[in-house]
């Protein structure tokens, strides 16, 4: 045996093997905690490697090893800040999807593989200077939301920052307290926060003090007037918009604001609203 064989052998049996699958594309980074919100949804944080750099709202692969070692890699939504210390994660639970039927399962002290090139469209940076940000959600596409309505920036650009996170029952409204209670508290953006953002859940299958789609809450006038927003549909020059979850949805509330007279943005060209093209649903 070669002297860098016999080298790579005594390694391999002092190294977990996780640690022997960081790669120039994946870190491999620690589970801190597990928050299991219902039977369909969970969130999670891993530790956040000192390269790690990305800007709020922005999605990253995740994954673990699959059949053979090779990874299995899903996109997930930073549901942390960019200036956070841990990166925390808002997750679906496919029971036989090939990632999350055992990503439901992780536990801290777990590793993960974490991709190294954080990107996406959901950033303030992709958007105009505007009075009023709308962040407009379906299931796990709050994640972003978690984000971008934590980072000083968005006060900083807008007057009012508002989130919609629209789900089928009541019990999937994740984050319904940080939002209502919590974000007033914190001490970056609390004091911001406690003035200037709104958040609005809605439900499609059960009762609800504002039942339905955001999509027919919009067409309607409702969400504008529930919010004291002195208009009853999306105004070029005021409103900006970012949109994330359900495919479907996206599509119909990007065909709405087209009609209101908002044109897409994106990195290259920043506009009046942004969506993730490649979200699922
Ligand atoms: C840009 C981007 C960002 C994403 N961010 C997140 C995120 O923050 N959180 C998250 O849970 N998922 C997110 N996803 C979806 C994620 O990449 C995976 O699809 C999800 O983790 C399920 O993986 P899987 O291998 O178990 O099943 P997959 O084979 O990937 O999916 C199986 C089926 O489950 C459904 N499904 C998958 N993900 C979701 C979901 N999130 N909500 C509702 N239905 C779903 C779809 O019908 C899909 O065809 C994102 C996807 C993209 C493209
Ligand atoms: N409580 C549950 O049983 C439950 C909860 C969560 C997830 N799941 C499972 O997980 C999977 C993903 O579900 P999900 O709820 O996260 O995602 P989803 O099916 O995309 O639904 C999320 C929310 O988006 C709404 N929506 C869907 N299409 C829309 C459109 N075109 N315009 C406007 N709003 C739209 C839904 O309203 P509608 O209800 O009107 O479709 C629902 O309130 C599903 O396959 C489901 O089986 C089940």
């Amino acid at each position: 045996m070669s002297q860098s064989a016999a080298a790579r052998d005594a390694q391999a049996e002092t190294t977990p093997p996780a640690i022997r699958l960081e790669s120039a594309v994946h870190h491999v980074v620690d589970v801190l905690w597990v928050r299991h919100w219902t039977d369909q949804y969970f969130s999670f944080a891993v530790s956040r490697p000192e390269t790690f750099r990305f800007r709020s709202g922005e999605f990253v692969m995740i994954g673990l090893p699959g059949e053979g070692g090779k990874p299995i890699l899903r996109a997930y939504s930073v549901a942390s800040p960019c200036f956070a210390e841990e990166l925390e994660f808002f997750s679906i639970k496919v029971a036989d999807g090939p990632l999350t039927s055992r990503l439901q399962h992780i536990r801290p002290g777990d590793q993960l593989f974490l991709g190294k090139k954080p990107t996406g469209t959901l950033v303030l940076d992709a958007l105009t200077p505007g009075e009023r940000l709308w962040l407009i959600g379906t299931g796990t596409g709050l994640a972003p939301w978690l984000a971008v309505a934590r980072d000083p920036d968005a006060y900083e650009r807008f007057g009012r920052v508002i989130v919609t996170h629209t789900v089928r029952e009541v019990k999937d409204l994740a984050y319904r307290d940080f939002f209502t209670r919590e974000l007033a508290q914190d001490p970056l953006v609390g004091e911001l926060a406690a003035e200037r953002f709104s958040y609005y859940p809605t439900v499609t299958r059960e009762p609800f003090e504002t039942p339905g789609r955001i999509t027919d809450l919009i067409e309607s006038g409702r969400v504008f007037r529930d919010l004291g927003v002195g208009q009853t549909q999306f105004d070029p020059a005021k409103d900006r918009v970012m949109l994330c979850g359900s495919m479907a949805m996206i599509k119909s509330v990007a065909q709405i604001l087209e009609r209101h007279g908002l044109t897409e943005g994106s990195n290259a060209e920043p506009g009046d609203y942004v969506l993730e093209r490649a979200f699922v649903g």
